[in-house]
């Protein structure tokens, strides 16, 4: 059994929105003070983490002279510097100044629209002067409470627009970075647009350069909706579109937890971290998680510590999942294997299929054994077989 101590090697990645989260929400006040991003930047080091990400308000605080961002900047680096700390990922705040109350790329209002794309291009700037590679965009104000007041096929206009625009511009100037979209169902907006990752990647086939956008798939912006994470992310990996992921915990159909990692369905967490390793995503691995506002700093890092150990823990189980014989024999009696044959072979023709004939008393009868399967990824998901 390992130890389940992050390496770097294990691409673990927190956005500095997270352990920097001052715990204000709709009914209480900042509980927590103000996070320097040097002291992030050394804290996620030690904890064995890979990279440090985020929005450009959460570094440069809005309203900063030129010279107190070339101060702030200058610090951020040299503690990169100092800690090997790598930034992957970066994205803009087009959610929290009131002019972004009716959305970024999709306001109603074009010169917000207009703000939006210029906000993102100058960070985008310093997002390539620190080596990051992904851009999420995480549409958070862009949707609506009423059908009255949003135009979607408009805004969905809108929407391309801001993408290809953007695509563009990196394309022009040569920079190694892909777009990331991060669908969510609802909140801040009653509705957001691009709500699911099948939304998302319906989308991104309609862009100019589909090949420089992917998504960012979030564990609880899917389980929001009731919708099955695993499934989700799957599908991103069969599309080829999963170009970053943010993992946290959520428990039901409620609003955005954002709970550790592994604070969520464990069954829906155990089954993500076995498809992951299994097709061998090697893009880094975010959490994009609140700790709890009854938490202290201490709380905090030892929320953010969880987060890995959890990670690595599934990982363990999922292999020691995958290794059982028992399993393997499991796999086999549930056909699992099967579904991998195509459905008609590469000797065959249609007219073989069509000429055919099945035994629909005798298939019929046929059980998968699905339960037994589960029941042996439940045990080894809680330890009892190992
Ligand atoms: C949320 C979102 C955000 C985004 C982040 C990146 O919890 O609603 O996940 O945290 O990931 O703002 O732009
Ligand atoms: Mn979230
Ligand atoms: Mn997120």
């Amino acid at each position: 059994m390992s130890d389940y101590r992050p390496v770097p090697a294990d691409k673990f990645t927190f956005g500095l929105w997270t352990v920097g989260w001052r715990g204000v929400n709709t009914f209480g006040e900042p509980i927590r003070p103000e996070l320097d991003s040097v002291e992030a930047v050394r804290r996620l080091a030690d904890l064995g983490a890979y990279g440090i990400t985020f929005h450009d308000d959460d570094l440069v605080p809005p309203g900063s002279s030129a010279s107190e961002r070339e101060a702030i900047l200058k610090r951020f680096r040299s503690a990169l510097e100092e800690t090997g700390l790598a930034v992957p990922m970066v994205t803009t705040n087009l959610f929290s100044h009131p002019v972004f109350r009716d959305g970024g790329f999709t306001s109603n209002s074009r010169d917000v629209r207009r703000y939006a794309i210029r906000k993102v291009i100058r960070n985008i700037e310093l997002a390539v002067s620190l080596g990051a590679k992904t851009y999420v965009c995480w549409g958070g104000q862009d949707g609506a409470e009423s059908e009255a007041g949003k135009n979607d096929a408009a805004a969905l206009d809108r929407l391309r627009e801001a993408f290809d625009i953007l695509t563009s511009y990196v394309r022009d100037k040569g920079y190694d970075l892909r777009f990331a979209i991060e669908p969510k169902p609802n909140e801040p907006r009653g509705d957001v647009l691009l709500p699911t990752v099948g939304h998302a990647l319906a989308f991104i086939n309609e862009l100019e350069h589909p090949e420089l956008v992917g998504v960012n798939p979030e564990v609880g912006h899917e389980q929001m909706a009731g919708l099955n994470f695993v499934h989700g992310v799957a599908q991103a990996l069969w599309s080829d579109k999963l170009y970053h992921i943010d993992l946290n915990g959520q428990r039901g159909v409620k609003y955005d937890q954002d709970l550790r990692f592994g604070g969520g369905d464990i069954k829906e967490s155990f089954f993500l971290v076995d498809l992951l390793e299994r097709e061998g995503y090697d893009g880094t691995l975010q959490f994009d998680f609140k700790p709890p506002r009854t938490e202290d700093m201490d709380g905090v890092w030892e929320s953010a510590a969880a987060c890995m150990r959890n990670y690595l823990i599934f990982k363990e189980r999922a292999a020691a999942f995958r290794a059982d014989p028992e399993v393997v024999q499991a796999l086999e009696a549930s056909r699992v294997p099967e579904l991998s044959q195509p459905t008609l072979g590469a000797e065959e023709s249609l007219s073989d299929l069509l000429s055919e004939e099945i035994d629909l008393d005798r298939v019929g009868e046929r059980g998968y054994h699905f339960e037994r399967l589960d029941q042996l990824a439940l045990e080894h998901l809680l330890g009892v077989r190992r």
